[in-house]
């Protein structure tokens, strides 16, 4: 595909709005609790003096502390975010430049043809059940970030503290609840797929998670032996998991607190301010020939791709799993045919996730395909595939699990088989 050299400028202008928003997130979310401080003085003093009696200040003092560690952390994350082949003097943080040591490539492969198209990108708010659209149309600075340092908008910054709740989902000990839920039925109805096979053809079974977030059933695919191949084409989710994977070592690095951002349903101070240390595994220590990549792009720009010499893809993939990811589509239709088209002959498609159509009610008018949970099965037996193994799984999707309120979804879970043609 023909790069366009509007598309990459855009690319660009939209990856170093997502760096600055990193680069920012202290001064908003100290912003938003000195609001609270504040309203204190605006209360009679009678009020004043049972809350200060009450701690509130000093909980606030804790709230500033974790925030800056929070922003710490961030800041790292982007601290070289050449590695996805931007130039640094494109980002403009408002004051600091970005500056570092130059880090290769290591397990992201990144395309600018693949990249096209990831300019349309937008929130698939799971985590905090709003639908969240936006193209880089709709952010406040839209010029060269060269001549203007870019404001990140409440949508932005929504996207980074779901970002640091998705370190929690993939990344920390305290995840495993949920992880153990999502991401194992998947990975025992691949193994159940393949039967008893030796260590050798494990490793020539090509796996493919679209959407794979953070990385982490990706990661742990590969780790049971599986060639796997992770896709993700979120800016937030690529620097994020890059950092991860590739840049930190130890077990329990890294100290975050999610749950500073809303003192809503709060039963607690440790609800809220409880640090949860990231990552709960090393993940550079996947066993030594593992063959583990995440591919930076859209899902069907890149594995939907067609041209004059066919489908460099099809029938490629010996299994794919899609976790919480299949109502990304704008098109289901178009999802299914890919998937089906990309697996080869006897293929497997391993599904969980609910239906939180992502693109219903957009604002930027994008087609939005909504099916009910029969329909899309329907649909994709008429496309080609033998559905078993269903059921519905009950999950949250990055809860704080000592919050007052939680959301459950009623997850759908399938395997389904390629029918031979
Ligand atoms: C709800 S999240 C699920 C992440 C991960 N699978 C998990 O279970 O934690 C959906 C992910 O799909 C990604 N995504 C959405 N549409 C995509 C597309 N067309 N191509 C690649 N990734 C996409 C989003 O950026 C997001 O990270």
């Amino acid at each position: 595909m023909p790069i366009d050299k509007n598309d990459i400028e855009e690319e660009q202008i939209h990856f170093a709005n997502v760096v600055t928003t990193f680069q920012q997130y202290a001064a908003y979310a100290l912003t938003a609790n000195n609001r609270r401080r504040k309203d204190i003085y605006t209360l009679p003093k009678a009020d004043q003096d049972l809350l200060i009696g009450l701690g509130y200040r000093e909980k606030l003092a804790e709230v500033d502390k974790a925030i800056l560690a929070n922003a710490a952390f961030l800041n790292q994350v982007v601290d070289n975010p050449e590695i996805f082949g931007h130039d640094p003097d494109d980002f403009d943080d408002g004051g600091e430049n970005v500056d570092g040591p130059t880090h290769q490539l290591d397990i992201f492969q990144v395309s600018h043809s693949q990249y096209q198209g990831h300019s349309h990108s937008h929130s698939h708010s799971h985590g905090n059940h709003s639908h969240s659209h936006s193209t880089p149309h709709s952010h406040g600075s839209h010029s060269d970030p060269r001549k203007r340092p870019y404001r990140p908008t409440d949508s932005d910054m929504d996207k980074l503290r779901s970002t640091i709740k998705q370190f929690v989902r993939d990344w920390s000990e305290e995840g495993k609840v949920e992880r153990d839920v999502c991401y194992e039925p998947m990975k025992k109805a691949l193994l159940d797929h393949f039967g008893d096979i030796s260590a050798e053809e494990k490793s020539t079974l090509r796996v493919l998670v679209p959407g794979a977030g953070l990385g982490r059933l990706a990661w742990d695919v590969a780790h049971m032996g599986f060639t796997c191949q992770g896709n993700e084409f979120s800016h937030y989710m690529l620097l994020a998991s890059f950092f991860i994977l590739n840049r930190t070592e130890r077990v329990g690095e890294h100290t975050l607190y999610p749950y500073v951002h809303s003192f809503s349903n709060i039963p607690n101070k440790t609800a809220m301010l409880r640090p949860v240390s990231i990552p709960d595994v090393s993940p550079s220590s996947l066993p030594p020939g593992s063959n583990f990549s995440l591919v930076a792009g859209d899902f069907e720009e890149i594995y939907g791709e067609e041209h004059e010499e066919g489908e460099p893809q099809a029938g490629e993939w010996n299994a794919i799993l899609t976790c919480f990811f299949i109502d990304t589509a704008k098109n289901i239709v178009n999802y299914l045919r890919i998937i089906h088209r990309i697996l080869a002959p006897g293929g497997v498609w391993i599904n969980f996730g609910p239906l939180l159509w992502h693109w219903e009610n957009n604002s930027s008018n994008d087609p939005s395909v909504e099916l009910d949970l029969e329909e899309v099965k329907e649909l994709a037996r008429q496309i080609g595939f033998e559905i078993s193994n269903e059921r519905t799984i009950d999950t949250t999707y990055t809860n704080n699990s000592q919050s007052m309120l939680g959301y459950v979804y009623h997850a759908a879970f399938w395997t389904a088989t390629k029918k031979a043609a």
